[in-house]
């Protein structure tokens, strides 16, 4: 086991070589957690983790495709092993494919559901036998997106569906493990400036930033504030909620 402070909290964060995932990591890094970040891209991943040793935080890289349980299953043996159990997940990792409806093949499909969905829930069920050995509320946050809930941006079914499926999984883990110390909640963010806007066409994203009422996106250290905040103390008293952010757009 690795040299770690006496109640030194240890995060899982999925997704963790860039975007939304890195930010999330330096964030809870900042707030004092060992962090052990998965990610299949590799070479991103050792740059990220390359740049947070530079400040000497306990950020552990482990490259995974996380859409194999068994690559889950030796994820989490890895963090057993290495900082004695887990006490926050961040299900983070995630894309975007976007092929109008009828040209979607199986194979697209079942990609989509795999890589937004079947991670999550593959590390739902390796994180919650270590939680329930940890002391204190311990967390499951999941990256979800608002586009599960406006059907006036671009997404596509695929991808909305693999959201409304992690964000039902929320409220089920919520009601089935209220009782026994897990808080479990989702995050269902709008635009956010990532790499991910790379998989749009530059008319579509201009459309898209222009309904967003500060007239551009988001930034990934904002939603790491919100993921934070859920982690720490104030958040121990939020299970199953579904917490929705985007500058006030979809409200009417
Ligand atoms: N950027 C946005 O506007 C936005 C909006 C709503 C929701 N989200 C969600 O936020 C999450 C992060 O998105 P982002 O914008 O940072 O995207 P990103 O593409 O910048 O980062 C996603 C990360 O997930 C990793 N990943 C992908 N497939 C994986 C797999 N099979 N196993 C392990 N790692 C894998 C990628 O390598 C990458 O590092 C996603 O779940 C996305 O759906 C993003």
């Amino acid at each position: 086991m690795s040299k770690q402070q006496v109640n030194q909290k240890v995060a899982v964060v999925t997704g963790a070589a860039r975007g939304i995932g890195k930010a999330i990591s330096q964030k809870l890094l900042q707030d004092g957690l060992i962090v052990v970040g998965a990610d299949i891209g590799q070479a991103e991943l050792e740059a990220t983790a390359a740049e947070f040793s530079k400040s000497g935080v306990p950020f552990t890289p482990f490259t995974a495709d996380l859409t194999d349980d068994g690559q889950v299953k030796e994820l989490f043996a890895f963090t057993s092993q290495t900082h004695g159990g887990v006490d926050v997940l961040v299900n983070n990792a995630g894309t975007c494919f976007l092929t109008d409806f009828v040209d979607i093949s199986a194979e697209e499909f079942r990609a989509q559901m795999a890589i937004n969905f079947d991670s999550a829930f593959y590390c739902c069920q390796q994180a919650i036998p270590q939680m329930l050995e940890r002391p204190g509320i311990k967390k499951i946050v999941n990256i979800s997106s608002n586009g599960a809930y406006n059907f006036d941006v671009f997404d596509p079914a695929h991808y909305r569906a693999s959201k409304a499926a992690m964000d039902t999984m929320t409220k089920h883990l919520a009601r089935q493990y209220a009782t026994q110390g897990i808080a479990v909640n989702s995050i269902a963010p709008a635009m956010t400036r990532t790499d991910l806007f790379d998989t749009v066409t530059p008319d579509i994203l201009a459309q898209a930033l222009a309904g967003m009422p500060r007239g551009d996106a988001m930034r990934p250290e904002e939603i790491a504030a919100w993921v934070a905040f859920l982690i720490s103390p104030a958040g121990d008293c939020s299970s199953g909620n579904v917490i929705i952010l985007n500058q006030g757009r979809d409200v009417r």
